[in-house]
């Protein structure tokens, strides 16, 4: 959709007419010495499926829980919808956090909950909508929209990994965000699933216009998913550019991320 390279950033919230929803520049972030990211630089834009690849531990869940507040970078912007995330009071950090949906690796769904409990949790924590009957409306359309209302009444541990991955879905969708993380969306899942999922994430950037990145190791889920990838590697966005575009990259070290062993 978007090469950042070959465009140019007209203001500070735009590029080539899109809107700009996630800024990031020159972000560091070290945990005892250790520097994970050095000199990030990315940008998404408003209705953009942003695909990050990049080996184990190089850092790709630190950039993501940075841009939700969950880890403080130690230098650099971040900008969340036009706003500094260091910068927000725990009141705008709470809305961030409804704007912005967070899909933990892991499945991380309350295991001595119901689905129906787990996703009237954001909910009631977020305490805009207290309606019984609105909310179970809302419950039901986010399990419709992942295929699940028949699991509405179950238990985490009577779930299969892909409808865990579902129900987590569907519990990020019930506050409608404008911006959706996904940390590693298929990992541990069986080809067939890992595309339903992949299917998902398409479908909902298409129902509700929404923003994603997407972590992936899965180059099946980053095909379908993806506008525009990027690598991160050794601190930095090393690559980008469409799936095709990095697959037939001229530099071989772009093109071993795309090889099948
Ligand atoms: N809270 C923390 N405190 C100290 N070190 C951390 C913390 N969080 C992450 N790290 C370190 O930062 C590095 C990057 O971790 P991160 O979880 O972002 O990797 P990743 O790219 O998501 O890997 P994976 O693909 O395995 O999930 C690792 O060396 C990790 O040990
Ligand atoms: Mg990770």
């Amino acid at each position: 959709m978007l090469n950042q390279k070959e465009n140019i950033i007209k203001s500070n919230n735009t590029i080539n007419n899109h809107k700009i929803v996630i800024k990031i520049e020159h972000l560091k972030k070290s945990f005892n010495g250790n520097n994970v990211l050095k000199d990030i630089n990315m940008i998404v834009c408003e209705g953009e499926n942003v695909v990050i690849l990049g080996k184990s531990g190089i850092g790709k869940s630190v950039l993501i829980k940075c841009i939700v507040g969950l880890i403080y970078p130690d230098a650099g912007l971040l900008k969340v919808f036009g706003k500094e995330v260091a910068e927000m009071n725990s009141r705008e950090l709470n809305i961030l956090r409804t704007r912005v949906g967070f899909i933990f690796q892991g499945n991380a769904l309350y295991d001595s909950m119901t689905v129906r409990e787990n996703l009237e949790f954001p909910l009631r924590r977020n305490k805009t909508i207290t309606d019984p009957h609105v909310i179970e409306e809302l419950i039901v359309d986010a399990l419709e929209n992942v295929g699940l209302v028949d699991a509405i009444d179950k238990m985490p541990s009577e779930l299969s990994g892909g409808m865990k991955k579902r129900i987590g879905v569907a519990r990020t969708l019930i506050l409608k965000p404008e911006i959706i993380l996904y940390d590693e969306p298929t990992t541990g899942l069986d080809p067939l699933t890992s595309r339903e999922i992949s299917n998902l994430i398409l479908k909902i950037q298409n129902k509700y216009k929404a923003s994603s990145i997407i972590i992936s190791h899965d180059l099946n889920c980053s095909k379908i998913t993806s506008n525009r990838m990027l690598i991160l590697h050794e601190g930095i966005i090393r690559a980008e550019g469409t799936f095709d575009e990095l697959k037939s990259s001229d530099d071989e070290w772009v093109r071993s991320y795309f090889k099948i062993d």
